[in-house]
């Protein structure tokens, strides 16, 4: 695989086959191989997971990183990504991490086509794609249900500002999940009804099997939205409150990207509850990024056999 930007770009069989790879990573069922590749990690945008969970992958890797801190970069003194790519491309660097708040950031890079240009991996751009966090989050829910087929998943929150809810929405979707959108209604996109369908929160909240929230993104809310923004009223309304997690079945499961604004789209203590796999799918998402990782230095994403 050349670059890794949306994992929408991917079939299928090869999405299952990188879902099925990380679990092996896992498991210890398949052994992470050792490389020797130099990566950068670009973060344009803050990050705590993302970033520590694929400088966490390289190392297992064996992969040497080259710091370059995006706040003192060239790229402050007007360099364009692009020529900061082809220099990183210059000294030797083979693969970039990199999170931009540019929706397709990467578009116009891989439209060069230059070969200066390292392989790229998308940490999430603007409000567009975040596939390795998708890749986290289905290696989780099949973790749990081991199918996708039927499953009923509901997304709740900031939809409208989340790549996370798009790259999970479309995937889901494909991957024959039932796929249902809740929260405040002028968050909710419309282009999303090709994925699934807008419900309240409640409605057959009892029959879920994954209840997925999402963090409202206030630098992305405009300042007024922000200063009429009640906590308190968002939680009530979007949010999951004792009540509703005592409504969810016993073999649901409750997700969320991080970082999570403890209190508003999830009580305080139900972030550590049996039904979260928070913290799990942050402990996921390391061999999750491994399988990224590791299918860049193939011609495709090859099946593996695990005996
Ligand atoms: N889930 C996620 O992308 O978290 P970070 O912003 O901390 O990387």
């Amino acid at each position: 695989m050349r670059n890794f930007v949306n994992l929408n770009d991917l079939t299928k069989q090869e999405i299952m086959t990188l879902i099925t790879t990380s679990l092996a990573y896992k498991n210890g069922e398949l052994s992470v191989p050792k490389q020797t590749r130099y990566v950068a990690n670009l973060f344009f945008e803050n990050s705590t997971r993302t970033a520590s969970s694929f400088q966490m992958a390289e190392s297992k890797l064996g992969w040497q990183q080259i710091q370059v801190n995006p706040q003192t970069s060239s790229t402050q003194k007007g360099e364009s990504l692009s020529d900061t790519l082809k220099t990183l491309g210059a000294i030797g660097v083979d693969a970039v991490v990199l999170r931009h708040h540019v929706n397709e950031w990467y578009v116009p890079l891989i439209a060069e086509n230059s070969p200066l240009i390292p392989q790229l991996v998308n940490a999430g751009d603007g409000s567009g794609q975040h596939p390795s966090q998708s890749l986290l989050d289905l290696m989780t829910i099949y973790e749990n249900f081991g199918h996708f087929s039927g499953l009923k998943i509901r997304i709740v929150g900031d939809l409208s500002h989340s790549r996370v809810a798009r790259s999970n929405a479309e995937i889901l979707n494909r991957l024959g999940a039932q796929v249902s959108f809740a929260g405040p209604r002028e968050w909710y996109p419309t282009d999303f009804d090709q994925y699934g369908t807008y419900q309240e929160i409640d409605t057959g909240i009892e029959a879920l099997d994954v209840l997925m929230l999402l963090r409202v993104q206030h630098e992305r809310l405009a300042d007024q939205d922000n200063v009429m923004f009640s906590e308190t009223t968002y939680h009530q309304q979007f949010g999951l409150t004792h009540e509703r997690y005592d409504r969810l079945q016993k073999t649901a499961i409750v997700m969320h990207p991080a970082p999570v604004n403890r209190g508003v789209e999830i009580a305080d203590e139900l972030v550590e509850a049996d039904k979260s796999r928070i913290f799990t799918q942050m402990a996921n998402g390391v061999y999750a990024r491994i399988a990224i990782l590791a299918s860049l230095t193939e011609d495709k994403i090859n099946d593996i056999s695990i005996d």
